[in-house]
C-alpha cells in the first residue's frame, strides 16, 4: 500500500519558524552551532555544564527542569538551580572517594532523579559515566563491570543483590553508594556508602572541570552479532549535536514540557532525557512506572506534555487501545518524535488521526550518539520513511567497499565521519572500531535504500543484532546464557518478525542426551535467560531442534535458522557444514 505525503504547510503552523530544510542544508555549519552554544554556555566545555549550569545565570534558573512522577503515583519536581547543586554535591562526593578524570562510574539505577543527579555529577568531575538498564541481572553487569573495571557503581537496595553475586569478580570496583530511596533494609557491607547520608555533607558548589571536545564523557554498552557487549565510548562534544537536533528535530522552545519514555541505560535516554534536551532549558517529565495506555496519556494530561519522543513498539501498543485515547485532554500535545526501530506508516496515519499530529521518525544508534537521519519538525513527511540526513550530517547508501549506490538501489547505511556526535572510540578494542568504517564511511550495520528526494528507507539490519520492543539485544549473549543450562548443549538465537514489538527473540536450543523437550521445559529455559541474563532479553519462543546450522568452522549460522523461520530460502550455504 503508498501511503500519501504528509505536507507540513497544512500542519502545524507553530512550526513554520524552524529554518527551512532544503535552504539551511547548503550552507549549514557546525562551526557556527558551536559558536551559538559556546556564547550560551560561557564557553565553557563540559556537557554537565552546558546541559544544566549554564541555565543558573539565565531567567531558567528557577524553572522546573525535572518532573519526576514514580510507579506508584508519588511526585517531585527540582529546578534547574536544584539539579545543578544536587549535581555538584554529587561530583564533590566522588573528588572525595578518590575518582580521578577518566575513571569509569557506573550506574544501575530505575529512572529516578538520583540517577540523573549522578549522571551529570559524573561528567562533572572529568569521569566517565556508564549507565545499566535496570532490568539486567547478574551475567549482563558482570561484562559490562568487568569489561569497564568500573572504580565506583551507584545503585540502591532493591538492585543490589544482583551487584552482590558477582562482587568477587570485580576487584576494580571500590565503593558501591546505595540510593536509599525505596529501601526496606540497606545493604551492608565493607564497600557500601550510603547516598543520601553523605550528599548532605557535600558543598552544594563544585570547580567543574574544564573538558577538551574529545575527552570522553560517557559509555554505552550495546550488542553486535558475536561476542560480548562492547563498550562506545562518546566524548563531551557530542553534545553540540545533541543539542542543535534537540532543537530542530524535536523542536523544543521555551515553554515546552518534553516527555522521553526512554531510559538512560540506553543512548535515547542519555541524548535526549539529559543531555541534548536540558541543554534547550526544556522541563523534562521523567516517569518511572510501567507501560499502560491509561496512565501515558494521563501523565501527558497531567503535565500537559508539549513534546513526546517515544518507540514503536508503545505506539503500537497505544494503536492497540483505540478507545483509550479519547478519555484524555491531550490538546497541549504539539510535536511528536519516534526513534529505535522501524516506524511503521501505519502508526503514522494513526497518530494523524488520533492526536491531530504525526510521528516524526528519526534513526541513529548508540554509536552515532545523536540523531542523524530524521524528520525535521518542518519537512514533509513521508510515511515509511526515516526522514533526510540531519544537515550536517552527510549520508548515503554504499556497497559493502563503500561506494555509493544509486537512488532506489539497496546498500548499508552509511555515514561520513566528521559529525561532533559519532562515537569516539570503542573501549578497549581499537581493532573493533576501525572494522566500522570503509572507504572513508562510517558503516551503520543497517541496510536500506533512498529515494529521488533523498529521504531513507530502512530495509533490515546487516547483521544478526535484534531489536525487540525497541531495544537492541545480542543474541551470542543469548546463546551464552542458554548453554549454562545443564540441559542444554547449544542454542542458536535469531530476532523473529512480530507485529508489535518489531521482532522477538526466538532460540532454537539443542538439549543434552537423555533430557526430555516439554513445554514446561521452553517456559524454564525463557526464565532462566530472564533471571540471569535481563529481564528484556530472554526468548519469547524457544523451539528444540538436533543440530544448529554451522559453518565448517564451527560458527552458528543464524540467517539460515532465520530463513528456515520464515520460509524463506536459505541463500548461499556454500560455508555450510552438512545440515
Ligand atoms: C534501529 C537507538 C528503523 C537500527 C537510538 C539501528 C531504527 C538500531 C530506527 C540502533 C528507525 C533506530 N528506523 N530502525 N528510525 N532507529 N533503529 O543502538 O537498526 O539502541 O541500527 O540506538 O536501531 O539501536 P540503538
Amino acid at each position: 500500500m503508498k501511503f500519501k505525503t504528509i505536507k507540513k504547510t497544512k500542519l502545524q503552523k507553530s512550526l513554520t519558524n524552524l529554518p527551512d530544510y532544503g535552504k539551511t542544508y547548503g550552507n549549514f555549519s557546525w562551526t557556527q552551532i558551536e559558536k551559538e552554544l559556546a556564547k550560551e554556555s560561557g564557553n565553557i566545555l563540559n556537557a554537565a555544564y552546558i546541559a544544566i549550569d549554564k541555565h543558573r545565570n539565565t531567567d531558567k534558573k528557577n524553572k522546573i527542569a525535572l518532573y519526576y512522577e514514580s510507579d506508584n503515583g508519588s511526585k517531585e519536581q527540582y529546578t534547574f538551580t536544584q539539579i545543578s547543586e544536587l549535581s555538584n554535591q554529587f561530583a564533590n562526593l566522588l573528588i572525595k572517594t578518590g575518582v580521578q578524570r577518566g575513571e569509569r562510574v557506573f550506574l544501575f539505577l530505575p529512572r529516578i532523579p538520583e540517577l540523573f543527579v549522578a549522571f551529570l555529577g559524573i561528567l562533572k568531575t572529568g569521569a566517565i559515566a556508564g549507565t545499566l538498564f535496570s532490568a539486567f541481572q547478574e551475567k549482563a553487569l558482570l561484562d559490562r563491570l568487568e569489561n569497564s573495571e568500573a572504580k565506583i557503581l551507584v545503585t540502591d537496595s532493591i538492585l543490589y543483590p544482583r551487584v552482590q553475586k558477582i562482587l568477587r569478580s570485580l576487584p576494580h570496583l571500590k565503593k558501591i553508594i546505595i540510593v536509599e530511596r525505596n529501601a526496606k533494609a540497606l545493604p551492608k557491607g565493607e564497600k557500601i556508602i550510603y547516598f543520601a547520608k553523605e550528599m548532605v555533607k557535600m558543598d552544594k558548589e563544585f570547580k567543574i572541570r574544564y573538558m577538551q571536545k574529545n575527552d570522553p564523557a560517557f559509555m554505552l554498552y550495546t550488542s553486535g552479532t558475536t561476542g560480548k557487549p562492547k563498550g562506545v565510548i562518546h566524548k563531551h562534544f557530542a553534545i553540540l549535536q545533541q543539542y542543535i537536533t534537540a532543537k530542530w528535530v524535536l523542536d523544543l522552545k521555551e515553554n515546552d514540557v518534553y516527555w522521553c519514555t526512554a531510559d538512560p541505560g540506553w543512548v535515547t535516554g542519555i541524548a535526549y532525557e539529559i543531555l541534548g534536551t536540558w541543554a534547550n532549558g526544556a522541563s523534562t517529565v521523567v516517569f518511572d512506572g510501567r507501560f499502560d495506555p491509561s496512565r501515558w496519556y494521563k501523565i501527558i494530561q497531567d503535565y500537559k506534555v508539549t513534546v513526546w519522543y517515544t518507540a514503536p513498539t508503545a505506539i503500537r501498543m497505544l494503536m492497540a487501545a483505540p478507545d483509550v485515547v479519547k478519555k484524555f485532554d491531550l490538546s497541549p500535545l504539539r510535536h511528536l518524535a519516534s526513534v529505535g526501530e522501524p516506524l511503521n506508516p501505519e502508526a503514522v496515519i494513526w497518530s494523524l488521526k488520533a492526536f491531530g499530529l504525526p510521528f516524526h521518525d528519526t534513526w541513529w544508534q548508540t554509536e552515532t550518539g545523536a540523531m542523524c537521519i530524521v524528520n525535521i519538525a518542518s519537512m514533509d513527511i513521508k510515511p515509511g520513511s526515516m526522514g533526510r540526513p540531519f544537515p550536517g550530517v552527510i549520508a548515503d547508501i554504499v556497497d559493502d567497499k563503500g561506494r555509493i549506490l544509486p537512488v532506489k538501489k539497496e546498500g548499508n547505511i552509511a555515514l561520513r565521519p566528521g559529525f561532533p556526535s559519532l562515537m569516539k572510540s570503542i573501549w578497549r578494542r581499537p581493532q573493533k572500531y576501525r572494522s566500522y568504517f570503509i572507504n572513508g564511511w562510517y558503516i551503520s550495520g543497517d541496510r536500506g535504500w533512498k529515494d529521488k528526494d533523498g529521504y531513507f528507507w530502512f530495509l533490515s539490519r546487516a547483521d544478526d543484532v535484534i531489536k525487540t520492543g525497541g531495544e537492541r539485544v545480542g543474541p551470542f549473549e543469548v546463546e551464552s546464557v542458554l548453554v549454562e543450562h545443564p540441559g542444554v548443549i547449544e542454542a542458536g538465537v535469531i530476532g523473529k518478525p512480530d507485529a508489535l514489538r518489531g521482532e522477538i527473540i526466538k532460540a532454537f536450543v539443542v538439549l543434552k542426551q537423555g533430557v526430555k523437550p516439554s513445554e514446561k521445559l521452553k517456559n524454564e529455559l525463557s526464565l532462566y535467560v530472564k533471571k540471569h541474563l535481563a529481564g528484556h532479553a530472554y526468548p519469547r519462543e524457544v523451539e528444540f531442534i538436533d543440530k544448529l546450522p554451522k559453518t565448517r568452522s564451527g560458527k552458528i549460522m543464524r540467517r539460515v535458522l532465520k530463513a528456515k523461520e520464515l520460509g524463506l530460502p536459505v541463500g548461499d550455504t556454500s560455508t555450510l557444514e552438512e545440515y
